[in-house]
C-alpha cells in the first residue's frame, strides 16, 4: 500500500514526531471516554485535562487550505494543548517565508493547565511554530474583543454554545473570501443548529460546504454581497 501524500513535506521530522505521538494520545483519551461524555453534567470537569485535538486528516486539509489561500491572520477558537494550531502556524510561517510579510495564529483556551502545555509543545516545534502564535487565555468572548488584524480563516474546534458568539465577533474582522471551518457538524448537527442556520440563512454572506470527514467538517467561504 502507498503512504496517502502528506501536504506537510517540507516540515522538520521533530515536529512530525511529535505530532503523530500528540495525535495518538488525543485519540486514545477520547477511545477511552464513557459514550455519554459529551453529554454528561460534568462535562467540563472530564474535558479539563483532555486534548479533544483535531484528527490528524482534517489538520492536514486544512493546513494545505491555508496554504491555498495564503493565510496570514488564522484565529483559532479551542486552543486545548495546541496540536491544530502547530499545523496552523506552520502553514503561516510558510506563507509569509514565500511571499512576505506578518503572520499569526490568534489561540484562544480557557484551561490554564493545556495552554502552558501547548506554549511547551510549540517550544519543542521551536520558532517556525513558537514565534508565530499570540494565545489569548480566558474565556474568548473577552479575549477576541480587542487587537485581531484582518483575517484569512476562523476555525471553530471549540465547544458548540461558542460557535456562534465567535463567528460574530470575528466576522467584522474577516476578509472577502475569508474562510470559516467548523468541526463535527453533522455528528453535532443539532447542537449546532443556531451556527448553521446563521451561516445558511439567505443573504448571510457566506457560502457553505459540509466535507465528508469524519463526522462531518463545515467549510464556509465569507464573500458578502457589495464588497
Ligand atoms: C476541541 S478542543 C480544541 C482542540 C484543538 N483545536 C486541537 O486540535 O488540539 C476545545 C477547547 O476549547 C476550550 N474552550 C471551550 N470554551 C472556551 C472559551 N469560552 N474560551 C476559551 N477556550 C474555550 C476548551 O477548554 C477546549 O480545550
Amino acid at each position: 500500500m502507498t503512504t496517502p501524500p502528506n501536504p506537510l513535506q517540507d516540515v522538520p521530522s521533530h515536529i512530525h514526531t511529535l505530532l503523530n505521538r500528540l495525535h495518538a494520545e488525543s485519540l486514545a483519551q477520547e477511545t477511552a471516554l464513557p459514550a455519554d461524555a459529551f453529554q454528561a453534567s460534568n462535562f467540563h470537569e472530564v474535558m479539563r485535562d483532555k486534548f479533544i485535538a483535531l484528527d490528524q486528516d482534517k489538520c492536514h486539509f486544512i493546513y494545505q487550505l491555508c496554504r491555498s489561500i495564503n493565510a496570514k491572520t488564522i484565529v483559532e477558537a479551542g486552543t486545548s494543548y495546541g496540536v491544530s494550531t502547530i499545523y496552523l502556524a506552520l502553514a503561516v510561517a510558510a506563507n509569509v517565508a514565500a511571499t512576505g510579510g506578518k503572520g499569526t495564529v490568534v489561540g484562544t483556551e480557557y484551561e490554564a493547565n493545556k495552554a502552558e502545555q501547548a506554549r511547551a509543545y510549540w517550544r519543542e516545534c521551536g520558532g517556525v511554530v513558537e514565534d508565530l502564535i499570540d494565545l489569548r487565555e480566558g474565556d474568548l468572548r473577552e479575549t477576541l474583543k480587542e487587537d485581531v488584524a484582518e483575517v484569512d480563516l476562523l476555525l471553530l474546534d471549540i465547544w458548540t454554545p461558542m460557535a456562534l458568539p465567535t463567528l460574530q465577533l470575528i466576522q467584522p474582522k474577516m476578509r472577502y473570501g475569508a474562510i470559516v471551518i467548523a468541526d463535527n457538524t453533522v455528528k453535532s448537527g443539532v447542537k449546532y443548529k443556531e451556527l448553521l442556520d446563521y451561516l445558511r440563512a439567505p443573504q448571510s454572506g457566506f457560502t457553505n460546504l459540509t466535507l465528508p470527514y469524519s463526522n462531518g467538517l463545515e467549510m464556509s467561504v465569507y464573500l458578502p454581497q457589495g464588497q
